[in-house]
């Protein structure tokens, strides 16, 4: 448990007020979790995070999943320091395991256009896991300009600039224990 939970931060100079509590938050990732585990029973997946901002989601969720099951990760960039995503994604570290004939669960912490996880779901399928489905804590329904399919969504949110709980502005603002919305932007 955090015990500091402000209700508004300053992150670079910008205002953000707390959109998602700690509380909220820890409840429905228990849902995710334990829907997890019921789907993948018998079946030891292995979780496959995209870095940065799914680690803090990722470590959370995995503690809500009681079947057996691996991780591994991707680390990509799409957005740079701004607040909007530059179009462009580039991959920066390759995943390590053998995912052939795996039960593979990409788990990221937002899709907004939907680039990454469209670009990761075209590497991954080429390796011939035996399923693959995304999870993602948070999802931008009027930003998604790419074709997705996200099986397990955590919140549906306005798409607005988001950060913390993983997320970042300008690299800062991972480690805040809720997760907060610009606003500028309300
Ligand atoms: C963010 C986020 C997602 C992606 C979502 O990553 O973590 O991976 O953008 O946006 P999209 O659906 O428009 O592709 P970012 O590239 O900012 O890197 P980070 O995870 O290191 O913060």
């Amino acid at each position: 448990m955090s015990f500091y939970l402000p209700d508004t931060v300053n992150c670079n100079g910008e205002e953000f007020r707390v959109l998602l509590s700690e509380e909220v938050l820890r409840k429905r990732i228990a849902e995710l979790g334990k829907q997890i585990d019921e789907d993948y029973k018998d079946k030891k997946p292995i979780l496959i995070g995209v870095l940065n901002g799914a680690f803090i989601f990722l470590a959370d969720l995995m503690r809500c999943i009681s079947i057996p099951c691996e991780v591994d990760f991707y680390k990509l960039s799409s957005y740079g320091d701004e607040k909007v995503s530059s179009g462009n994604v580039e991959q920066r570290k390759d995943i390590d395991a053998n995912i052939e004939g795996r039960h593979i669960i990409l788990v990221e912490d937002i899709v907004d256009t939907g680039l990454s996880i469209n670009y990761i779901m075209n590497i991954v399928e080429k390796k011939n896991p035996k399923s693959v489905k995304v999870v993602s804590l948070l999802c931008k329904p009027e930003s998604i300009k790419y074709h997705v399919k996200v099986d397990y969504i955590g919140f549906e949110i306005p798409p607005k600039f988001v950060l913390g709980y993983g997320l970042d502005y300008a690299q800062e603002g991972r480690n805040l224990a809720q997760l907060y919305v610009l606003k500028e932007n309300d």
